[in-house]
């Protein structure tokens, strides 16, 4: 850390910028092994929301790897200085006032308490996407399980490095029991009944 660099105040808070409009400023992780369907329940939510005239911002682990974080491979370290960076700018774009939305793996329980630490209490919603590993692997929408299976790939999340199970997701979603529309509609109304977004 930098101790001569100063935390400059703003003078606009996030609650002003998200009042504008109509909006509660947060952040939904949604947490997951590959191909439990947290990109596109998230994309389905961001469309939803967007319909309803909301602001939000959609972060997933796919781009993200393209661009931002196009150094970071699926190693121990890598995968904790990921999720950290993820979380910092999940928490610039909560700061604009957004309702964020971010699809990452996040197998490991420290980084993501990490991540719901920068938030103010509420505002870091986890949300489990808990299909289970047979679901996602009869899936394997990108070939992936196959490939970690003979070994082409290592430290596949599920195969050869784990996933820890969040213990207190605020939601907890299985795709393989739920539709896209049934997970939307429990989003909703989560983020309805605790007013980040209004009862239309
Ligand atoms: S995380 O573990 O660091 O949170 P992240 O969500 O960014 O992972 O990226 C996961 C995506 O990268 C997967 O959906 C998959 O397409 C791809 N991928 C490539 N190699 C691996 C691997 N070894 N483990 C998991 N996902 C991988």
């Amino acid at each position: 850390m930098n101790h001569d660099i100063v935390w400059h105040q703003h003078k606009i808070s996030r609650s002003e910028r998200a009042g504008l409009k109509n909006q509660g400023p947060c952040l939904l992780w949604f947490t997951g092994l590959s191909g439990s369907g947290k990109s596109t329940i998230a994309n389905a939510l961001d469309i939803a929301l967007f319909q309803r005239g909301y602001h939000t911002f959609l972060l997933d682990g796919d781009n993200v790897r393209h661009g931002l974080n196009k150094d970071l491979g699926f190693s121990y370290d890598d995968r904790v200085e990921n999720i950290r960076r993820i979380g910092e700018v999940s928490k610039l774009f909560a700061d604009a006032g957004l309702i964020v939305l971010s699809a990452f793996i996040s197998p490991f329980t420290d980084d993501r308490r990490m991540v719901r630490k920068l938030f103010p209490a509420g505002e870091f919603i986890e949300v489990f996407m808990n299909t289970p590993l047979e679901t996602c692997e009869s899936r394997d929408p990108k070939g992936l399980y196959s490939k970690a299976r003979s070994g082409q790939i290592k430290h596949f999340t599920g195969i050869d490095s784990p996933y820890e199970i969040p213990s207190h997701p605020e939601i907890t979603l299985d795709t393989s029991q739920l539709s896209i529309e049934e997970c939307v509609e429990n989003l909703l109304q989560y983020l309805k009944e605790r007013n980040l977004i209004l009862d239309s």
